[in-house]
Order: structure tokens, then C-alpha cells, then sequence
């Protein structure tokens, strides 16, 4: 039985089958629709969320399977002091598979070791997203064609950002991959990234503060939200959440195939005006997760069609 933990879980073979997968089923949408016929995923959000707890809901109806869960902890037994170990032995009697969102790091390989069934990590804590970090790459490979030799930005909150961090771990096995890591000093990506996943794999990579110097040389601008739920400090949020606001002036030297990414929500740090230029794939992007969720269900689900 496989979960989805972590994105280096997954081969690059496995990733790229997932994308191929999940184009199939964007293509062909009729030969999926029962797919999960009899099958139940259980949707654990501890956390708030709107895309990735909705997108997974409408993936499974979309296979002809059914959904059960919560959208809270407050409307879990959680909040009666009820254990993760405790609450995913209890689902897994009632669910084929289990997608779980939570604010502690770690929480959902602690349910992996508890379950019955296959665990998808939905987001934990500061940590990983391995779901959004797929469905950036399908963004990226629908938009560019490739994952190789591509130079891609990443600006805001590297620090807090999980969906960075998978998407890092991720875009780090492809060659010829350049980073350009855009932040405040204070949100920086995590040192154990930089020492345990870039320098070993030789992957060339820049810090930067300064977005404007770098667009011109950027392939995919992946914008992050400054995440204000896992700051310490009200006073440090408010001084560090506009840092970076990208407007249309500042696409004036951006190359003309940029691709910019966002993995939503947004507060500021993507002006209203940029939606329309042709280069705004943040909205695609949302659509393109309800694809590959599928693929991965279908997967840990060993249903094959
Ligand atoms: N991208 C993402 O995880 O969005 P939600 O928090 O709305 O699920």
C-alpha cells in the first residue's frame, strides 16, 4: 500500500505518469467517470483550505467515487483531545483512502504509520504540499512542455512556504534547472534545503532580495503568499507582507513565455491587473490540481483504466 508523504516519495517515472495520466484524463474525461465506482476518499482538514480539500472532493465525484470528511478541526473529535494515530484508525474502517491536512509537521507520516488505507498529505504545517507541488508541475509542463533547463523564481515567503519546499525537492532531480530564490533576509528557504537537497544534487541556485533585477532571466515566477499563521509575531508579519508586489510594471522586462505561478491563495503579493496579462497561469494552475489528484487517487488506488 503506497501514501503520498513527501513529493520525493514518488520517482521522476512516477511523476511524469501522473502528468501523463492526468492529461489523459483532461482529454478524455468520459473514460475516467467511473473509475472509483464504490470507492470513498475521506477529506481530514485540520487546517483551513479551499482549493486543494475542494479540488480533491471534485476529483473523486469526478471518478464516480463518493466523499466523506471534515473541513475543520473544531468539527472534529480533535477538539476533545481525540489523537491523529486515534482519528485515522477510526477513518480508515470507513474510507478507501484518506487526503489530511494539518498544522503540525510530520502529523500526516504519523497517520501513514496508523492507517488502514493510503494517506495523502494535503499540507502540513510550514513543511510539504506534495499535491500542490504536483499540480505545479502539470502547470509547468502543460505551459513550457518540459521540466528540463528551465530558470525559475520563487519570491516571498521561502521560509514558511511549503509548497516551495516540495516544489524545490521536486524541479531539483530535472537538469539543467537554475533556482533564483527571491526574499527578505528574514524568510529565506530553510538551510536544510539548501545543504541536504541542492548543494547535493549540484542544482545552481541564487538568494536574491531584489525581484526587478532577476525577471528578465526568469523561465516560471512561482509568487508565494507571506504566511501569516506561522509567524511568532503579529509585528514581524505586518513589516514582511508586502515585501514583494508583483504589478504589470514590473513585467515590463519579464520575458515574453514567462509563466507565473501562484499556489492560492493570494493576499497582495499579485496585483488585481496582472490576472489579464497571458502570462498569469495561477487560476489554470487551480484547475490543473483537480487533474492530477485524480491521476494520484487512481494511483494509491492501484485502479488502472
Ligand atoms: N494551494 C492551497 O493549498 O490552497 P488551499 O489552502 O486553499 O487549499
Amino acid at each position: 500500500m503506497r501514501s503520498l508523504i513527501d513529493i520525493m516519495d514518488l520517482t521522476v517515472e512516477e511523476i511524469d505518469g501522473l502528468v501523463s495520466t492526468a492529461k489523459d484524463i483532461m482529454e478524455n474525461p468520459a473514460k475516467y467517470a467511473e473509475a472509483c465506482k464504490g470507492k470513498k476518499l475521506a477529506t481530514l482538514f485540520f487546517e483551513p483550505s479551499t482549493r486543494t480539500r475542494l479540488s480533491f472532493e471534485a476529483a473523486m465525484y469526478e471518478l464516480g467515487g463518493h466523499v466523506l470528511g471534515f473541513s475543520s478541526a473544531d468539527s472534529s473529535s480533535a477538539s476533545k483531545g481525540e489523537s491523529v494515530a486515534d482519528t485515522v484508525r477510526m477513518v480508515s474502517c470507513y474510507a478507501d483512502i484518506i487526503a489530511m491536512r494539518h498544522p503540525k509537521e510530520g502529523a500526516p507520516r504519523v497517520a501513514m504509520m496508523k492507517s488502514g488505507v493510503p494517506i495523502i498529505n494535503a499540507g502540513d504545517g510550514g513543511h510539504n504540499h506534495p499535491t500542490q507541488t504536483l499540480a505545479d508541475l502539470l502547470t509547468i509542463h502543460q505551459e513550457k512542455g518540459r521540466f528540463e533547463n528551465l530558470t525559475i523564481g520563487m519570491c516571498g515567503d521561502l521560509k514558511f512556504g511549503r509548497t516551495v519546499h516540495s516544489l524545490l525537492c521536486a524541479m531539483s532531480r530535472y537538469p539543467g534547472v537554475k533556482f533564483v530564490l527571491i526574499s527578505p533576509a528574514e524568510l529565506k528557504v530553510p538551510d536544510y534545503l539548501i545543504q541536504d537537497v541542492l548543494i547535493p544534487a549540484g542544482v545552481e541556485y541564487v538568494e536574491t532580495t531584489d525581484l526587478e533585477a532577476v525577471m528578465p532571466e526568469l523561465d516560471v515566477l512561482y509568487m508565494t503568499r507571506v504566511q501569516q499563521e506561522r509567524f511568532f509575531n503579529e509585528a514581524d508579519y505586518l513589516r514582511l507582507r508586502d515585501s514583494y508586489i508583483l504589478n504589470p510594471p514590473k513585467l515590463v522586462e519579464a520575458k515574453k513565455d514567462l509563466i507565473i505561478l501562484h499556489p492560492l491563495p493570494r493576499v497582495n503579493e499579485i496585483a488585481v491587473a496582472v490576472d489579464d496579462d497571458p502570462r498569469a497561469c495561477y487560476f489554470k494552475q487551480a484547475l490543473y490540481a483537480k487533474y492530477i489528484r485524480m491521476a494520484l487517487i487512481l494511483k494509491l488506488l492501484e485502479i488502472e483504466v
